[in-house]
């Protein structure tokens, strides 16, 4: 690679488009293209990616995931010359950058990048690249003028790595959400609750997003899109098998996929008609009275736990008849706390904790919202010592 060489950036969205106008100001001769025709500003584009690639020394790939990156590369992999070096900053999955490093073999570099736009435009990205020592040689001063470069394990643990940077954001995103909720069900105002938030542990991620967490319409543009963390955390459970809440989490409720991925934090907390069967429970544990379970529950409903080494299943006749009409003796000093719910469509689940006495009970939902709304379709219980 000589600063003769031009780079093609395939792929001009959010990151490729400042990639490419990094690059450019930074005095290297850059080509891009993008599938859509649009042009970033200030870079020469193509309106076939083969063009760009035959007079590349270096491909940049920007595009949104795996199979992109390989229709993109079957589509150009002719017009390439032979010492071209492909770039992948793309965040894909171990097994498809294992599946790109096999294919192209030491001409690729697995280089996912953590940083968003304006990282990129202060060439400030931290960049964990892979690839054969010599070839990431040659591409290390191209790395650099986007930011520092960290030398990573085979293309496959490093996009796993990439993953797991990630989940860490989409937690910190999670929580954001759950910490706004709670300050809006206790009626904070949302200014004061984000100066207080930024001086914790969020803080580093509320004074960057504050513009599209203050409410209204934020005037700034998305710069990581809840699609595409929704898309990295949906690779990290399938390649991990394993469960992984911020996988649905930051596509739950009435999010739009192109919107930043501050707006998942500002997801309001679910309507008052689920919960109402879950209060009716509530209402019926405080005060004994049986109808505040007949609210809640579907007729058909069981009750379900294991006391004392056995095995019970109540119908909800049964469970009523445990009730006597009035609160226990004990009423004053017992709590109990919704901990989750997870709606998805006609279907939820909810978690919720009672402290009664010397007991402790953890109670699993299963709710369906039917011809009269949200009920209790069964429930089952742990009873801790
Ligand atoms: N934005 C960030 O802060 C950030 C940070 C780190 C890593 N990343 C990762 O960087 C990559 C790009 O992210 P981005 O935010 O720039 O996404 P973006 O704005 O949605 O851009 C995606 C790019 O991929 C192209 N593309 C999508 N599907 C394609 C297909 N089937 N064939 C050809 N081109 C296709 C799009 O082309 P057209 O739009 O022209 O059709 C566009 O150029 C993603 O893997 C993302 O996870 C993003």
């Amino acid at each position: 690679m000589t600063t003769r060489d031009a780079i093609a950036v395939l792929g001009l969205g959010r990151m490729g488009g400042a990639l490419a106008r990094r690059l450019a100001a930074q005095g290297w001769d850059v080509v891009g293209w993008t599938r859509s025709g649009r042009a970033p500003g200030a870079v020469t584009v193509t309106g076939k990616a083969q063009d760009a690639v035959a007079r590349a020394g270096v491909v940049l790939l920007a595009l949104f995931d795996g199979p992109a990156c390989r229709e993109v590369l079957d589509d150009t992999r002719d017009s390439l010359r032979p010492d071209t070096i492909v770039v992948n900053t793309s965040t894909i999955g171990p097994a498809e950058a294992a599946g790109l490093a096999g294919q192209f073999g030491p001409s690729y570099v697995h280089a996912p990048v953590l940083g968003s736009v304006s990282a990129v435009a202060a060439g400030t990205l931290r960049i964990l690249a892979a690839g054969d020592q010599d070839v990431l040689a040659r591409v290390r001063p191209v790395l650099e003028a986007l930011g520092t470069v960290r030398d990573a394990e085979d293309a496959a643990t490093t996009a796993a790595l990439k993953l797991i940077a990630n989940n860490g954001l989409a937690g910190a995103v999670l929580a954001l959400r759950d910490a706004l909720r709670q300050a809006d069900a206790l009626g904070l105002p949302r200014d004061r609750t984000l100066d207080v938030l930024e001086l914790g542990g969020l803080g580093g991620l509320v004074a960057r997003k504050r513009p599209f967490l203050v409410g209204g319409t934020s005037a700034a543009p998305a710069e990581f899109t809840i699609g595409a963390l929704a898309k990295d955390m949906a690779l990290l459970a399938a390649a991990s098998d394993s469960p992984l809440r911020s996988a649905t989490g930051v596509l739950d409720g009435p999010v739009d996929p192109q919107a930043d991925i501050a707006a998942a934090a500002t997801v309001p907390a679910v309507g008052d008609a689920v919960l109402a069967p879950l209060r009716a429970y509530l209402r019926g544990h405080a005060t004994g009275d049986p109808a505040h379970f007949r609210a809640a529950f579907l007729p058909s409903a069981h009750v379900e736990g294991v006391r004392d080494g056995e095995f019970v299943s109540w119908s909800l006749d049964e469970y009523c008849a445990r009730f006597p009409g009035r609160p226990a003796p004990d009423e004053p000093y017992r709590s109990r706390r919704i901990d989750a719910i997870d709606i998805h469509g006609t279907v939820a689940t909810a978690t919720m904790t009672l402290a009664h006495g010397a007991d402790t009970f953890t109670d699993v939902f299963l709710l369906v919202h039917g011809e009269d709304g949200w009920r209790i379709a069964n429930k089952a219980y742990h009873r801790h010592a």
